[in-house]
């Protein structure tokens, strides 16, 4: 069990159904030691051969903060262009990276430490978002990052302001937000993706 900040216990399998991509937040920011849990819990996640090629940038700063904001595509279904408003951004990043983007399996390690990342994030009540519509160009030039790095995606954190809800997936994978700007994230249901025992066709 895990204990949340308002001291609810968790199961690992309620913060993976209670966790949803976080795109508006909270002025408040996460404390140093949350951060570092997060990359922690990275860290710790499994890895193709044990190579562990990946590295993180934690960023809070406010001004690398705004820089890295203008570099992201937000939110790509919905239409008009939309982007947080100044105060929902996210208060904090993380800038997920590899040493070794020839390794075959490093996409399957990023894929595993983020979703570490997200769930610690889960617990302590903290949203977040993976970003993979940024600009890698600029992220490198203001964060300084190496030529022998590459940056494969960026996570927004920070405390929720919103809470997206999902739907079952009818004939479209589009989240859209309603009037009440809730967000609804259609989902395909259970009884389309599993096969028991045989694949059957449906
Ligand atoms: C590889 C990957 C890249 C993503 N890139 C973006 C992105 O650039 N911008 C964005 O707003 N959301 C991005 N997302 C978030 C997805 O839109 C989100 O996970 C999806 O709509 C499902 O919603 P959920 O995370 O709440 O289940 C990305 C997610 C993944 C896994």
């Amino acid at each position: 069990m895990i204990v949340n900040k308002k001291n609810i216990c968790m199961s690992v399998y309620n913060t993976i159904i209670s966790r949803r991509s976080i795109r508006r937040f909270k002025n408040k920011p996460i404390k140093i030691e949350i951060l570092k849990k997060l990359i922690n819990a990275a860290r710790l996640a499994p890895s193709g051969a044990n190579l562990q090629v990946l590295e993180y940038i934690v960023v809070f700063d406010k001004y690398l903060c705004s820089k890295i904001f203008d570099t992201i595509g937000w939110a790509g279904y919905i239409k008009p262009t939309w982007k947080p408003f100044e105060e929902e951004r996210p208060t904090s990043y993380i800038i997920v990276l590899t040493n070794d983007i020839e390794n075959k399996y490093y996409l399957r390690d990023v894929g595993l430490a983020t979703e570490n990342i997200l769930l610690t994030a889960e617990s302590e009540n903290i949203g977040s978002c993976i970003l993979c519509n940024i600009n890698r160009d600029e992220i490198r030039k203001f964060l300084d990052i190496s030529d022998s790095l590459y940056i494969d995606s960026v996570i927004a954190l920070g405390y929720k302001g919103e809470q997206p809800v999902i739907e079952n997936m009818k004939d479209s994978v589009e989240y859209w937000r309603d009037e009440n700007k809730v967000l609804h994230v259609p989902k395909r249901s259970l009884k389309d993706i599993i096969h028991i025992n045989k694949f059957s066709k449906t």
